[in-house]
């Protein structure tokens, strides 16, 4: 492993704002960490959490957790906000099969989950975040009405995760497969982190579904 990577492993170790696998946290994250009760909003599969970052800032009245399990790359978000001294925001290293162990049922009011990795189908499709694997974590931790956002540039995905919705007693509040075509009813969609950019650039479409559980 690089020098460079050691250095980020032991920053992201020591960052107040990066939680780990941390204990007695279901039910508790207004309690324990917030200390407000402000509605708590997810990114799953955060990366450098530019989106989590960007909509704490949007909206202070909110708080935002970022999840991703690779720790170097919370790191960067996680220096923003430190900077920023954002208080709204803070980091959790997880791997997202283990939601359930962090958060209580009706404990979210809102996930994002922004640009996932679309993995191949078969096995390794199990694991996409919009899986029959995860949707059913989402529906237990979400509060009644809760809502979700998936933005992806990939067809594929987009296609795999509305069939796999039709499992589920959902109501699908938009869905767009060219997002930048249509008019943009919510400031939280104009968000771009650099990953959204690059395949803007190359002019991907952006796909984007907006949904809750019934
Ligand atoms: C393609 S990146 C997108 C990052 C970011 N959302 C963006 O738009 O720039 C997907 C991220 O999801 C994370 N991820 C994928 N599966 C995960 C899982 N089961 N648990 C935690 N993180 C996961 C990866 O580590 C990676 O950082």
């Amino acid at each position: 492993m690089s020098r460079h990577k050691l250095k980020k492993f032991a920053a992201v170790a020591a960052a107040p704002n990066v939680l780990y696998k941390p204990e007695n946290i279901q039910n508790n994250w207004h309690k324990v960490w917030f200390q407000n009760h402000n509605p708590i909003t997810l990114e799953l599969g955060c990366g450098r959490g530019e989106y989590t970052i960007a909509l704490a800032r949007i909206f202070p009245e909110k708080n935002f957790i970022g999840i991703d399990r690779k720790g170097d790359r919370l790191w960067a978000g996680a220096r923003v906000a430190l900077h920023d001294q954002l208080k709204n925001v803070v980091f959790l290293r997880i791997d997202i099969q283990n939601l359930l162990t962090y958060f209580g049922n009706n404990e979210v009011a809102e996930i994002w989950i922004t640009f996932p990795d679309p993995l191949a189908r078969g096995t390794k499709g199990r694991l996409r975040l919009t899986s029959e694997r995860f949707l059913p974590l989402y529906q237990k931790i979400l509060v009644k009405n809760g809502v979700v956002h998936l933005k992806t540039d990939h067809e594929n995905l987009y296609r795999f995760t509305k069939n796999v919705l039709l499992q589920y007693d959902v109501k699908r509040l938009y869905d767009t497969a060219d997002l930048y075509n249509e008019p943009i009813d919510d400031i939280a969609l104009t968000i771009q982190t650099a990953f959204e950019k690059k395949h803007v650039e190359l002019a991907d479409t952006i796909k984007y579904l907006r949904f809750k559980f019934c």
